[in-house]
């Protein structure tokens, strides 16, 4: 049965891709970021982990999802959940074990889904065997020596030499990026926690150690890596101070903060780019024909910064570089043509070689429905997963999932504890709040009689949870389905024309057409009204101004995102939506021009 089962799933994954070449399936996937510590508790001690994942596979074959990224399952002291890395090749107890992890991959892989681990190549652990060797001393025969970023103080310092800090620099959590360690006499670099220092990526051997960490799972058959904090790899060697950001005000008597200086020395150095290459070229040795192994990076830089990270088609590097444009959106500036100017900004500068990508929410960032206002929440969902590329979805984002709070005494995040005064900027706490199964205690994520390692959001007795969204056909999760089953079905979401319709204050709409204009086939007009009241507009007019035209001037809604007006017929001449609301509406759209030489 199983057999036949995963034969089934094969030939279906195969058709569902067809259009793709075998080495493009993350063009036709949306990606789910599966956060581990909060997805599914199996051993009922609060935090969730692998062999819980394992037991929820089947959900993604339901809604839709093909690939799953997790978060770092390895071996950690856990001082940034999982961030600071004790051993690049092994499972941390507190998700289970290797065993596990083979159970869990076999699984995914026997239905039809990728799974694609992070990599978290800037730093390790202060624990890792490598960090614990390094800081012993400095002598030649210490074979860790250079693993990680070591510079004396500062020369010409009467200072006692711990408080001669080698230069300027400010981490990501503010305050200096140097630790002094007394046994080497010497300062170590750590862009984030003093629990994370930076590995030294100018010391070969740190190069082969992540290579070798890289074979490790790619030869257990991963589908793909999603890698870390790429911007901070290298720093600039001869250590010189960075510039003051002229636009930054120093809040007197509190220790820098990140943005008080300008990145200039130790973010997004060239360097950064050889790297990429250098993985990339190793994880397609690992490509096979219907096994291509994916490559994504992580960097909230600017665009021009994160189109380089493509690479060229000679050179190529990261499949694409997270495009966290929506991340900005906010309840603030929220609007018809806030989002086209997103979407423009990312589109127009892509080479026809360059695949787009979305992600409208994360682990390090409040969730959508709490940035936007949930009223929101589905219309964002239509964006993300109908725009063309690839969507990413942060776990919990199918059933419209909020944020929790969470008091600063009872904070988890590090990021957050390690800064009082700044606590509710830094903690990341509410948006990694266990996801909601169900009606039973914990939202079904956990069987503990105790605390889970953070509060389910109560929400899940109000219909945010799974089980009763899949029973409701009018829910989010149901919606979320459509969207997902749209992707893969019609052929107009398979290429990478996009067309701008209306664009006001309130309404940004797209069109989404296939590649073959000949035949008249489908086409979807995509509206979304992201204002405070009703807005109605003439769609046939606006399709005119781009020289097309709607067969009858009418199309029907494939899906409206309160899931109440699907399939109604609908006139394109006059369309009013809610504020809020979503509408996919089915037309055949074909050349005005065309049109016109026809009759
Ligand atoms: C990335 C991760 C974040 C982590 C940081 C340090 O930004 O997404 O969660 O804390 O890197 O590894
Ligand atoms: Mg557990």
């Amino acid at each position: 049965m199983a057999v036949i089962r995963a034969i089934y799933l094969f030939v279906l994954t195969q058709i569902l891709v067809k259009g793709l070449r075998w080495n493009e399936w993350w063009k036709g996937t949306i990606v789910y970021q599966i956060y581990p510590r909060s997805f599914m508790d199996s051993d009922g001690d609060g935090v969730g982990d692998l062999a819980g994942i394992t037991s929820r596979l089947e959900y993604f074959n339901d809604i839709g999802v093909s690939t799953i990224w997790l978060n770092p399952v390895y071996k950690s002291p856990m001082a940034d959940f999982g961030y600071d890395v004790a051993d690049f090749k092994d499972i941390d107890p507190i998700f289970g074990t290797m065993a596990d992890f083979d159970e869990l991959i076999s699984k995914a892989h026997r239905l039809g889904l990728k799974l694609v681990m992070d990599f978290v190549p800037n730093h390790t652990s202060d624990q890792h065997p490598w960090f614990v060797e390094s800081k012993k001393n400095k002598d030649s025969t210490n074979r860790y020596r250079d693993y990680y970023v070591w510079v004396d103080p500062k020369k010409n310092c009467s200072d006692p030499p711990e408080k001669c800090i080698p230069n300027n620099w400010v981490g990501l959590l503010g305050g200096t990026v140097w630790e002094w360690v007394p046994e080497r006499q010497q300062f170590y670099l750590h862009q984030f926690l003093k629990k994370q220092p930076d590995l030294n990526h100018r010391d070969p051997a740190v190069q082969l150690q992540m290579i070798d960490a890289l074979q490790f799972w790619l030869e257990k058959g991963i589908d793909g890596i999603r890698v870390d904090s790429i911007r901070f790899i290298y720093e600039n060697v001869d250590l010189d101070d960075e510039p003051i950001n002229p636009d930054y005000t120093p809040i007197p008597g509190e220790r820098p903060q990140y943005n008080s200086l300008i990145h200039n020395k130790t973010a997004d150095l060239p360097e950064v780019q050889e790297l990429l290459y250098v993985w990339r070229r190793l994880s397609d040795e690992y490509s096979r024909e219907h096994n291509y192994r994916l490559m994504v990076t992580e960097a909230y830089v600017t665009h021009k910064t994160l189109l380089s990270y493509y690479g060229t088609p000679e050179r190529p590097e990261a499949d694409f570089p997270f495009n966290f444009g929506f991340i900005d959106l906010n309840k603030e500036n929220l609007s018809g043509i806030k989002i086209h100017q997103l979407v423009n900004d990312w589109m127009k500068d892509l080479s026809p070689d360059e695949w787009p990508n979305w992600v409208i929410g994360n682990h390090d960032n409040s969730r959508i429905a709490d940035r936007i206002g949930v009223k929101y929440a589905r219309a964002l969902n239509v964006l993300n997963l109908l725009l063309p590329g690839t969507p990413t979805t942060y776990y919990g984002e199918e059933i419209a999932m909020e944020d929790i709070w969470v008091s600063y005494n009872d904070t988890q995040d590090p990021f957050a504890i390690n800064n009082p005064e700044h606590w509710e900027e830094y903690t990341r706490d509410p948006e990694r709040s266990p996801l909601q199964w169900d009606r039973s205690s914990h939202a079904g994520f956990s069987k503990t009689t105790g605390k889970a390692w953070l509060p389910v959001n109560q929400n899940y007795l109000l219909g945010i949870n799974v089980a009763d969204q899949k029973a409701d056909n009018t829910s989010a999760l149901a919606l979320y389905k459509k969207l997902a089953a749209l992707r893969k079905d019609e052929p107009a979401f398979h290429t990478n024309h996009l067309k701008y319709v209306v664009v006001t204050e309130k309404i940004f709409s797209f069109l989404r057409m296939p590649d073959d204009q000949d035949t008249k086939p489908d086409s979807f007009l995509v509206i979304i009204n992201a204002g405070t009241s009703e807005s109605t507009h003439d769609y046939t007019a606006a399709l005119k101004k781009l020289e097309l035209k709607a067969e009858g001037d009418a199309g029907v809604i494939e899906v409206s995102s309160n899931m109440d007006r699907n399939g109604k017929s609908q006139g394109l001449s006059k369309i009013s939506l809610a504020a809020g609301e979503a509408l996919i509406i089915k037309t055949s759209v074909y050349g005005f021009s065309s049109a016109v030489s026809n009759t």
